[in-house]
């Protein structure tokens, strides 16, 4: 055989492959729960994440997961698509480091991460959940990276707990009054009535006052006026932080406001519809699946009402076996960069053509503690009944 028809006989058998690759990895439809491929074909890894929408990309950011640990020995993954069904990977936002005593180092827990763009400052702040290596999950801080470009790479900045010496905001004389009556020693047993009744006035964030409140779960929010906040699980994961941010996104200012005092709420995720703040959260039970909580606010300041779970459907009462991460709104987008005519226009034809009716998509985790690296993922769109957001299963959806 020539070499001519040897090379011709190669690409007719290697083109019905090429064509059947392609065609595999090809994303035509959201299916929760199932192996979701990137533009390579490989499950995502972005794990515990958000979306951030930057022109007309969407950047998906999350944390790595490894075959047999949750622990970070990676760090914060981000995908880019522009249709969010096909997702190319953009390898790794933040990186872990091999620096002994870093407080991102190989092995400690990073969690959650969430990128906002700062129109400011021209960039993209990313937190996130740390827990320092080899200490479990006692160092309850939060960390804060940048970076010029979406999909990084991000400089890490700096850990800590939050608003040391500060009292939240509603705290007035009287809450203070209270809090100074409480004495840990007084309540050595959990979870009695008056234990939880004391958690609620304060017990832990009096406990906390000097070395800074605990960060765990978390979200990041920005709001229309291009306020930022950071909303996280605190006092030993029984009551919500919201925490403004400084105009760069990089720190807080020092105001917040507690939620659900002594509620048990981590994995939160928040977005605002028609004026109303609405906030989706699990109970605390680890990697373990329970049923979501809903609540509202007029403001972000709250006050915060409780609602009945949102989900419907199989497995509705464990939040279909996942846990909320975020919210992403399709129209009111959470960033702050002008757009241009073309964009906007593209950005119509897509929602017209692709998202119908779908304002707001619910994203969640199925954690697979035992495999960590085969947790699946749950978005589905939030759709409204008398009013409130209800979250309904769908084996797939477009
Ligand atoms: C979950 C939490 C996860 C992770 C896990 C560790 O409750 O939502 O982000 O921290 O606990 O057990």
């Amino acid at each position: 055989m020539n070499t001519k028809l040897a090379l011709l006989l190669v690409a007719l058998i290697a083109l019905p492959a090429a064509v059947l690759c392609q065609q595999q990895t090809k994303v035509t439809a959201f299916r929760p729960g199932e192996i979701w491929p990137d533009e390579n074909g490989q499950h995502i890894n972005a794990h515990g994440g958000g979306v951030l929408r930057y022109g007309d990309t969407f950047y998906w950011f999350g944390e790595h997961k490894a075959e047999n640990t949750s622990s970070a020995l990676v760090g914060v993954t981000c995908y880019a698509s522009e249709d969010l069904m096909n997702w190319r990977n953009c390898g790794v936002a933040l990186s872990v480091t091999d620096q002994p005593g870093h407080d991102i180092e190989r092995g400690c827990v990073l969690e959650r991460p969430k990128v906002i763009y700062n129109k400011v400052t021209g960039k993209f702040c990313m937190w996130f959940h740390l827990e320092l290596k080899g200490q479990g999950y006692n160092a309850a801080r939060y960390g804060v990276a940048v970076a010029d470009r979406p999909e990084g790479p991000y400089k890490f900045l700096y850990s800590q707990r939050a608003n040391a010496g500060t009292w939240p905001i509603e705290f007035g004389k009287e809450q203070l009054s209270v809090i100074d009556t409480l004495n840990a020693d007084n309540f050595r047993e959990g979870w009695t009535p008056a234990w939880r009744k004391a958690v609620g006035e304060g017990l832990f964030l009096k406990r906390d006052f000097g070395a800074g409140q605990m960060s765990r779960d978390m979200t990041l929010y920005v709001d229309d006026d291009g306020k930022a906040y950071h909303i996280f699980s605190s006092e030993d994961n029984l009551t919500l932080h919201i925490a403004e941010l400084t105009a760069d996104y990089l720190h807080h200012t020092g105001r917040y406001t507690r939620v659900a005092p002594a509620g048990h709420n981590e994995a939160p995720a928040i977005f605002k519809h028609e004026g109303t703040y609405w906030m989706i959260t699990s109970g605390c039970t680890g990697w373990d699946p329970n049923e979501a909580r809903m609540f509202s606010a007029p403001s972000i300041w709250g006050p915060w009402t409780q609602h009945p779970n949102p989900c419907r459907g199989p497995k509705a009462e464990l939040t279909f076996g996942g846990q909320s991460t975020f919210i992403l709104a399709i129209e009111h987008l959470p960033l702050n960069i002008e757009h241009s005519v073309a964009e906007k226009k593209a950005e119509s034809n897509y929602v017209q053509s692709s998202m119908v009716n779908v304002q707001y998509i619910f994203m969640a985790d199925i954690w697979r503690p035992r495999h960590p690296i085969d947790a699946r993922y749950i978005w589905l769109p939030i759709e409204f009944e008398d009013g409130k957001p209800v979250i309904r299963w769908r084996d797939e959806w477009k």
